[in-house]
């Protein structure tokens, strides 16, 4: 059977996990997962205990199918050069400069690979466009592979990730959809459809979606569009909650409850984060102004406005509430952007630890995931001041001790039974308790401190 070679560029959280997944349901494909970070590789073939991502389940797959039919390497133009089917699942970042700063997609890593696949190809072959990225990047894929190697033929083909961090290995197990697109001719069809052959090994047809590239590439950004707005709508209403006395988590509940609307994606916090909302819908507006929709770009850029206020908020909640102290310091409970993950890119943890440094707070920080390289990174990446201010912590005692307020950032289950009478005991007075995920019964907190309060009440 041909097209059982497959190579993906980009060993990170959607190519590790992706990679071992497939591997797992299909043993008569071998796939070669590469990365230009060594030490990445590295650690994706060193103990399982120690994988570069954290992801429940994960290390259990890579026991299973490691060196088997699943292979991490850093030959990458060699691992090209025999593969059928190759996936690009490197970073996206926003850009920092030049034209759309600030918004568009940096595409640097994608046509590097482009330009990698047209130099390194001696044979045909089908590109997936799997890394989150701007609507038109697989024609500019296509447009880069063209330009350098004319004797090969490629079909590029958009097959957006769906898994979230922290259920990866169930939502790529278990997806409630595979989205395929591409070109619509004769050759396009054959290779959306060898695609779709590699996700029958464990799903059924109905949940494979063939398209086009273009609806591929846009349903991508919509989902996420619309799981942020619905976010950005029950937070934009906890702030409502906070001055008329009623209570998110009940508005939440009933409006969940209405079986058209649904119950998830409702829970209010602090702000959302991970690396792909911000990054999508900023394309979105990206886009919406490139094809002169001002108000629909608009629209949706009100989404991540009403983020960065949510943050603004609780930040602000803390500064009144401390304000009489004279050398505050704030214990911060979870750096991750969400629970069961490592990974804390846009998390709101950043932006209020960056907050409060700025304006001379002591910042304590707890997190049983992220390492404390990673924390100081995300802070020295927006030239944070006074990091000398900051302490990590590798227990919640520690964190808390001597502090004036803690405020819960990542719903970590370890944080839902802390004994916050013994937690009181450690700390200063004027104790402020913020949970900004709302994953803390209100009033056994109550009880507990006197000046209890959290971002919806
Ligand atoms: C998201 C999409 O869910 C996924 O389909 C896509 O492939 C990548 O982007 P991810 O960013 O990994 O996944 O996590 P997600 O579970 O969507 O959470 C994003 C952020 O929203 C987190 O900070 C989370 O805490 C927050 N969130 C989520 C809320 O604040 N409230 C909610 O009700 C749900
Ligand atoms: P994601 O969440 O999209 O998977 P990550 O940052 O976790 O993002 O992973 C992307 C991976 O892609 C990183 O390990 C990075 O080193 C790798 N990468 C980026 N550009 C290239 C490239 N041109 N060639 C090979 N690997 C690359």
């Amino acid at each position: 059977m041909k097209s059982k070679e497959i190579c993906c560029i980009g060993a990170g959280y959607v190519g590790g996990p992706t990679m071992a997944v497939i591997a797992y349901n299909c043993p008569k494909y071998n796939i070669t997962v590469v990365d230009s970070n060594k030490s990445r590789i590295n650690q994706w073939n060193g103990p399982v205990e120690n994988l570069p991502i954290y992801e429940p389940g994960l290390k259990e797959i890579i026991s299973d199918v490691r060196d088997k039919n699943l292979v991490f390497s850093d030959k990458i133009e060699e691992s090209i050069k025999k593969a059928d089917i190759i996936f690009i699942a490197v970073n996206t970042p926003t850009k920092t400069d030049g034209k759309g700063r600030g918004m568009a997609a940096d595409l640097t890593n994608v046509k590097k690979c482009a330009e990698l696949i047209a130099k390194s190809s001696s044979s045909d072959k089908i590109i997936v466009e799997k890394s989150t990225a701007p609507v038109g990047t697989g024609e500019k894929i296509k447009t880069v592979l063209k330009s350098i190697n004319s004797k090969n033929k490629f079909q590029v083909v958009s097959n957006p990730e769906f898994l979230a961090e922290g259920t990866a290995i169930n939502d790529l197990m278990n997806p409630d959809r595979v989205l395929i697109g591409g070109e619509e001719s004769r050759e396009g069809f054959e290779a959306v459809n060898t695609i779709a052959n590699i996700y029958k090994q464990w799903l059924p047809n109905n949940k494979i979606i063939l398209t086009n590239l273009w609806s591929s590439e846009l349903s991508k950004l919509a989902s996420n569009a619309f799981l942020a707005q619905r976010i950005s709508s029950i937070n934009s209403l906890s702030a409502l909650c906070e001055k008329t006395g009623a209570k998110i988590n009940e508005v939440s509940k009933s409006v969940g409850m209405d079986s058209r609307i649904g119950s998830k994606f409702l829970q209010s916090s602090v702000g959302f984060g991970g690396s792909c909302f911000k990054k999508d819908i900023l394309n979105l507006v990206y886009l919406c102004q490139y094809f002169n929709l001002p108000e629909v770009a608009e629209y949706w850029h009100n989404v991540l406005k009403i983020n960065e206020y949510q943050k603004e908020r609780f930040f602000d909640k803390i500064h009144k509430s401390l304000k009489d102290i004279k050398q505050p310091t704030v214990s911060l409970l979870g750096w991750a952007f969400k629970k069961n993950t490592n990974d804390s890119r846009e998390s709101a943890s950043i932006d209020i630890a960056k907050k409060l440094l700025e304006n001379n707070y002591s910042v304590n920080v707890y997190d049983p995931m992220v390492n404390d390289k990673t924390i100081i990174d995300d802070l020295n990446n927006l030239s944070v001041l006074n990091l000398e201010k900051l302490n990590i912590f590798s227990t919640v005692e520690e964190a808390v001790q001597n502090s004036h307020a803690i405020c819960i950032l990542t719903e970590w289950d370890e944080f839902q039974s802390l004994d916050y009478t013994f937690l009181s005991k450690l700390m200063q007075e004027a104790i402020l308790f913020l949970d900004g995920r709302n994953i803390i019964q209100k009033d056994r907190v109550a009880k507990i401190f006197e000046n209890t309060q959290s971002i919806d009440t």
